[in-house]
């Protein structure tokens, strides 16, 4: 936990970008995981830790723009609770630990909502992305639950993207401590990918790192020698020689909600062969050139572009691909191989604020999203600005579905040698990913370096 000037003073800058009406921002509650007493972790939303920074369930806030006032609600345990969890701080307790005195039982924030619908004054609310948040905001607006995230507050959700994409000192910081903690879930994912292990042992020890040094994972561990399947959670497979492993892993911090993302592709066994060196290289290329583009002002749409420019050019140069670079990827052939964004925001989700809509987040008025297959999937298009913390992650993938249906529809046949690209599908995938802070005058990769050319990487894999 900041401390409570930091919470005041981003709720201040929410009452500076939203100038009337009222504010609720309900909390997360517990979810039940097979019975209602037998819950998952606890995970608050982001948005009210944010403001209101305290990771408990059942308690909700609101921000009064038109009285300049804050408000935080949740019940005070009983002696039933006590002997079941322990003393807890009470509402008031946990008011003053972010700088909140107009705290109250959770029954007053719905007299205080019923009260303002009373008065028709302005709700504003964020688009709930939970059943349990949607059935209580149902009860409470009286808006069906399939329309709530149409009736949600398109200036809030402005206002919070405004301020929650500029990262500040503290949080980098926190983000920061979690690459460095990818560090060790990675370097340690690199010792264990000897062949005969099965992808279980290596996720599931990469996780307790996680686990040990911070908190949970900031999503559930991608680790898989078919990287060709881009988010691949099935880990039953035994690793043999020959094969590529994808790591795509990160944590988030316990008491903050800060994250990290990072990607790592490496051979198991510990050596590259030829081939799988050639196309890695080509990725790396991808991520510095895309890492060393990246400064204030740059719409992110074109550093994703020219990754792929460097992908198709890499691919050209080892006849995979064929025919001018730029117009292969004007025309998106590039997606067969890379049919995804280079990255997203991260912050206190893995992709972040995507609840409130991802236009809103990598998008405006300016930069609008493209429709093209493979680029349409780029998360964050607009100009970047200091103060972004953006996740850098390009890849080549051999997907067989994908490249034999292209085939069979002849698509793009002038800029791929559809039977060169045949002898790849027992490839798999790579990605390599980084977190990157925008700075007034480029970008810092966060973090302790994390092995990543070949040559640091069979470093580590030998021991
Ligand atoms: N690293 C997982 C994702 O970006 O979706």
């Amino acid at each position: 936990m900041f401390n409570p000037e930091i919470y005041a003073k981003r709720r201040k800058s929410l009452h500076n970008e939203i100038k009337t009406g009222v504010a609720i921002f309900p909390g997360n509650g517990e979810v039940a995981f097979n019975y209602p007493a037998n819950t998952y972790h606890f995970r608050q939303d982001s948005t009210f830790s944010y403001f209101f920074g305290v990771n408990q369930p059942d308690l909700a806030a609101i921000i009064d723009f038109d009285n300049d006032t804050d408000h935080l609600f949740g019940n005070d345990v009983d002696m039933d609770d006590i002997i079941w969890m322990g003393p807890q701080p009470s509402i008031a307790e946990r008011g003053k630990l972010v700088g909140i005195t107009n705290t109250a039982q959770f029954a007053g924030f719905e007299a205080f909502v019923k009260e303002a619908l009373a008065k028709g004054r302005k709700i504003h609310f964020l688009p709930p992305y939970r059943g349990e948040t949607k059935i209580m905001l149902s009860d409470l607006l009286g808006i069906a639950p399939a329309q709530l995230k149409a009736s949600a507050s398109e200036d809030l959700i402005r206002g919070v993207v405004k301020l929650r994409s500029i990262k500040s000192t503290e949080e980098i910081a926190e983000i920061e401590k979690m690459v460095d903690v990818a560090y060790l879930m990675h370097t340690t994912a690199m010792k264990m990918a000897q062949p005969g292990k099965i992808e279980q042992e290596i996720a599931g020890t990469i996780e307790g790192i996680a686990l040990a040094n911070a908190g949970p994972v900031s999503f559930p561990v991608i680790l898989s020698i078919n990287g060709q399947t881009l988010h691949n959670h099935y880990h039953g497979n035994t690793i043999t020689e020959g094969r590529m492993m994808v790591v795509d892993a990160g944590c988030e911090s316990q008491e903050t909600l800060y994250s990290s993302d990072i990607t790592r592709t490496i051979p198991v066994g510990g050596k590259f062969s030829q081939r799988q060196r050639e196309i890695y290289d080509i990725v790396l290329k991808a991520n510095l050139n895309a890492i060393a583009a990246i400064k204030p002002g740059i719409p992110y749409r074109e550093v994703h572009l020219l990754a792929a420019k460097t992908i198709a050019e890499g691919l050209k140069h080892i006849g995979l691909m064929k025919g001018d670079t730029d117009a292969a990827v004007a025309a998106g052939a590039h997606a067969l191989f890379f049919p995804h964004g280079l990255g997203h925001m991260m912050g206190m989700d893995v992709h972040d604020m995507e609840n409130l809509g991802e236009n809103f987040v990598g998008y405006d008025e300016e930069t609008i999203r493209s429709k093209q297959f493979g680029t349409a999937f780029l998360r964050l298009g607009r100009r970047l600005q200091p103060g972004f913390v953006i996740t850098v992650e390009p890849g080549i993938y051999f997907i067989p579905d994908l490249i034999k249906q292209w085939k069979a529809e002849g698509k793009f046949i002038e800029f791929i040698n559809y039977d060169k690209v045949e002898s790849y599908k027992d490839f798999g995938g790579i990605r390599i990913e980084d977190d990157i802070l925008v700075t007034e005058s480029g970008n810092r990769v966060l973090g302790k370096p994390i092995p990543k050319t070949v040559e640091e990487i069979e470093a580590v894999m030998k021991g």
